[in-house]
Order: C-alpha cells, then sequence, then structure tokens
C-alpha cells in the first residue's frame, strides 16, 4: 500500500562498473557519452576513475573499476531526507541483509551498505554534494554543467537492470527495503516473474530484476543513460557505429514502459542502454501494476522487433556457459 514512506528513496545515486577493459571503458563512457572525469582512486593496479554526466547534480555518476571481469560493483540510492535514510536502514537490517556504515565516496555521505538476496552490493545515503561548474559553466543556470556537444551527450543515469537468480526474491526485497513501486511485471506461465520494474519517483523505473536463465547470481543486465531526445538515441547509433561498438539492438520502442531504447556493449563487455522515456511518467502515487503473460510478450518490442537472443543470455559477468 502507498504511503509516505514510499516515496523515502529519491533516486538512484551513482553505480560502480567493473572492467576489465579500463583504457577502452574509460573511452567509451569519457568521450562517446561525454562523462567528465572528476576524481580517481585505487592504485596502478586497480584504478577507479569517477565520472560525472554532464546535468548530474551531484559529484558523480559511474565509477569505473578495474577488475579482472566486466559486471557491477556497488549500486547506491539517495534517500529523501535524514529521517527516510534512517526508516530505510531500519527495514534493511530487519531483512538480515545489512553489512554497515561507511563513509562515502566523493562527495556522498554516510553510507548504509548492504546487498540484496541476489548478492549485488549496495548503499543508501542522503547527504551529497553539489557539483559546482568551473570550466563548464552552462549558460543557463538550472543546469548542472555546460552541454558538452560531443558524442552521445548521456545528461544523467537512469535505471538500472540487475540480473537475478530469482526476480521474485529480490523484487519483494526492493518493494519491502527500499518502498519501490512496481510498475511492470511479465508474470511466467508456471508462476513467478520473468522481469519486475520499480520506480521511486515519477519515472516508470529505476531498478529492473530479470531471470538470470544461467543462476549465477550478482550479475548486470545493463545500465542506462539518458540523454535528451529519441533522436539523440537514432545520432547515437550512429556514433556507435563510427566507433566500433558493438550494437546489440535498437534503435526501437519498448512495449514494457515505452521507452525509446538502443542497446550496446561497452569495449568491457557491459550492456550499456540509452534510453529516453519521452513524455510519459507515472503521476498516480497508486499507479496500478501493468502485468504482460508470456503469450503477449512473444508479440516483441512495441513495433514488432523481436527481442534478439542475447539480450537473454547476456550478463556481465560473463560466465563459461554464455551463449554468446
Ligand atoms: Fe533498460
Amino acid at each position: 500500500m502507498t504511503d509516505c514512506t514510499s516515496f523515502d528513496i529519491a533516486h538512484l545515486g551513482n553505480v560502480e562498473l567493473l572492467t576489465a577493459k579500463f583504457e577502452e571503458s574509460l573511452w567509451f563512457f569519457r568521450d562517446l557519452l561525454a562523462m567528465r572525469v572528476v576524481a580517481e582512486a585505487g592504485d596502478a593496479g586497480r584504478p577507479s576513475v569517477y565520472l560525472c554526466t554532464w546535468d548530474e547534480y551531484q559529484l558523480y555518476t559511474v565509477k569505473l573499476t578495474a577488475s579482472d571481469d566486466a559486471g557491477v560493483g556497488r549500486t547506491t540510492f539517495r534517500a529523501t531526507s535524514q529521517e527516510a535514510l534512517e526508516r530505510r536502514v531500519k527495514a534493511i537490517e530487519a531483512t538480515g541483509l545489512g553489512v554497515g556504515w561507511e563513509d562515502g565516496e566523493v562527495g556522498t555521505g554516510p553510507t548504509y551498505s548492504f546487498g540484496d538476496p541476489d548478492g549485488h552490493h549496495m548503499g543508501i545515503y542522503y547527504d551529497t554534494e553539489r557539483y559546482v561548474a568551473t570550466d563548464d559553466k552552462p549558460a543557463l543556470k538550472n543546469q548542472a554543467s555546460a552541454f558538452p556537444g560531443r558524442g552521445v551527450n548521456a545528461r544523467r543515469l537512469d535505471h538500472i537492470n540487475y540480473l537475478a537468480k530469482d526476480v521474485v526474491a529480490n523484487g519483494a526485497f526492493v518493494a519491502k527495503a527500499l518502498r519501490g513501486r512496481e510498475s511492470e511485471r511479465i508474470r511466467l506461465d508456471d508462476g513467478g516473474y520473468a522481469a519486475w520494474w520499480f520506480h521511486f519517483n515519477n519515472k516508470s523505473y529505476d531498478i529492473v530484476y530479470s531471470d538470470d536463465w544461467l543462476k549465477h547470481g550478482n550479475r548486470l543486465h545493463h545500465v542506462a543513460f539518458a540523454p535528451d531526445t529519441r533522436e539523440d538515441i537514432l545520432k547515437a547509433a550512429d556514433i556507435f557505429l563510427e566507433n566500433g561498438i558493438h550494437i546489440e539492438s535498437g534503435p526501437h520502442k519498448h512495449a514494457i514502459n515505452q521507452t525509446f531504447f538502443l542497446y550496446v556493449w561497452e569495449p568491457g563487455g557491459n550492456r550499456i542502454e540509452l534510453a529516453n522515456a519521452g513524455a510519459r511518467l507515472l503521476l498516480d502515487p497508486d499507479s496500478p501494476v501493468v502485468e504482460w503473460s508470456q503469450e503477449e510478450r512473444k508479440k516483441g518490442q512495441a513495433w514488432g522487433m523481436k527481442t534478439i537472443e542475447t539480450f537473454h543470455t547476456h550478463g556481465t559477468p560473463v560466465v563459461r556457459t554464455d551463449l554468446t
């Protein structure tokens, strides 16, 4: 039931991505997505770079970390207030999946660390430092920094989609511990969900769980960034084509949640989506969940394109039995 605690999370905070091709992945985010490097950490053996999108109001959006495999590190969520943060920490602790408080990274305040049932590493915080533009001051003072005007111009982090061994258990955790509101889901003929979408604000989704056919655990399906328009996504496809980036699917329009999309694999292998919601928002606080059957999903995406095989098999880290 929707109540004031259903708005305890403001939005996804930031995401750590792991890559075995650190320099190539950095080039992808910095040069093709037009993100700005704001800080560095780690050592030569395992460097990390913090990057922010051009309209990110916080100090960073993505932490890119060198690793043996691709995948996702910690995802953070920003609470809407200190009271909301304390409420959510109490709820997380009640699930037995809490880890404890840590110092925040690069501008984020005290962060409570936890995991979801699938083993994805997560954190929640409230205090955050705002980005102050210097040599990238915007012409209009109501945006974080100047429009970069290069590459794909990713404006902001949009959502994350995890692969999970048990979609129902992980979705139930988001609903209970984070008070995520379900927006859409795909019901399997033999019970359970193939995928489950949740939102924290007026966007129709912020976090998604998809069934991991390989039942590996702690894998990433994709992270999505939003440019300004659908047309930016068409141009992005040309930019990725010119730069030798693997285009997996799209540009096209999703049936579920109706977002316009393009999926590519960054050089490290992580699936990255460019997504644009158009004008569609869920303003109804009690918006009923929309459920799709397997039969309905067979019709493919909104305009009929079928979902390709790798969408169900490729995730990061890539596991040996992957069909890709
Ligand atoms: Fe997505």
